[in-house]
């Protein structure tokens, strides 16, 4: 008991982030990150929008798939990558002797050698696998698309997302073990995520509902905070994400926050602008992203 007691005690950190293992691929993606958030974000300020619902270039050369086909090709692989982990971490045999199959025989050693995880991996890794499954479910049962998108921006996004998942695996995979922050932020950080994944889809759910007659087209949204914002569903998104930070409390937990809080910054930039120029009469205190702010 006593010598429980103090090997937390040596295991306890100084710093409020977990100290892993230093991992050139960790910090390159960490600045990977922030640049491609300057840049989308600026990007999309500047009205050179990814290329998907509202901001659909139809008259773009690029091949073009459904808005819903293109939402899952985002999502799905994101998610099962999750799944996979969760159940490498769970102890299914089978993963490893798969990952041996598929040529991983390193990956598949170490995993067998690191099947035990700490309550914050595991937090972590169903917190990811619920983000993308509620986003599948989404895609498929609460939104109502009217266009198209772009095989590309689909294709780049999904890489994105699983580079995301996957990242955030590996991250959390070599701080096993390593002295732990001195404040627990798990608990907020669970607390945030669940707001976030709430106060998404009830915005999703209230988008939707602006199509319930099936017309296709587009109106003003109302309830919730679109009374304030023209993107709640982006400001709850962002605090999903802050969420899954604080469960990490990692670096590249915030890093990842910090980029989609800057592309969606500049995302729900260019909606405000294109609100007040569709709508004559657009309420000119409704906000892009954050109430009273901005
Ligand atoms: N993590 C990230 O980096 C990230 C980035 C972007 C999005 N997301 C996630 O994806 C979600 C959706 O993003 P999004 O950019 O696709 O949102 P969006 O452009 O607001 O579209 C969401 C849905 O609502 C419909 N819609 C939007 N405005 C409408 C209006 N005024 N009238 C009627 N229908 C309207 C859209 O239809 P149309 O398709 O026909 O326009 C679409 O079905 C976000 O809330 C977030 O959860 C995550």
């Amino acid at each position: 008991m006593k010598d429980l007691a103090l090997n937390k005690k040596t295991r306890m950190g100084s710093s409020l982030l977990l100290q892993g293992l230093p991992s050139v691929y960790i910090q390159a993606s960490e600045i990977i990150l922030i640049v491609t958030g300057l840049l989308l974000g600026f990007m999309e300020f500047k009205n050179i929008n990814f290329n998907y619902s509202k901001f659909n270039r139809q008259g773009s050369s690029s091949p073009q798939i459904s808005s819903r086909t293109g939402m899952l090709i985002f999502y799905a692989p994101a998610f099962l990558v999750a799944c996979f982990y969760l159940f490498c971490k769970l102890g299914w045999p089978h993963a490893s002797i798969l990952l041996q199959k598929l040529g991983f025989l390193q990956l598949s050693i170490t995993w067998q050698l690191q099947m035990e995880a700490s309550t914050r991996l595991l937090v972590l890794t169903v917190a990811v696998a619920l983000h993308f499954f509620k986003r599948v479910v989404e895609v498929l049962f609460i939104h109502r698309y009217s266009g198209r998108i772009a095989i590309g921006t689909a294709i780049f996004i999904s890489f994105v997302y699983s580079f995301e998942a996957v990242s955030f695996f590996y991250v959390m995979q070599i701080s096993e073990g390593s002295p732990l922050p001195t404040m627990d932020l798990m608990p907020l950080g669970i607390l945030l995520f669940v707001i976030g994944m709430g106060g998404n889809l009830y915005h999703h759910y209230l988008l939707s509902r602006l199509r319930k007659d099936g017309k296709k087209g587009y109106s003003i949204p109302h309830g919730g905070l679109f009374e304030f914002v023209v993107c709640p569903h982006y400001l709850f998104e962002i605090i999903d994400f802050v969420g899954l930070a604080f469960i990490s409390q990692t670096s590249f937990g915030f890093c990842t926050a910090t980029m989609i809080f800057l592309y969606l910054l500049g995302r729900s930039l260019s909606t405000r602008a294109w609100y007040v120029k569709k709508f004559e009469g657009f309420p000119s205190d409704r906000k892009a992203l954050i109430p009273f702010v901005i």
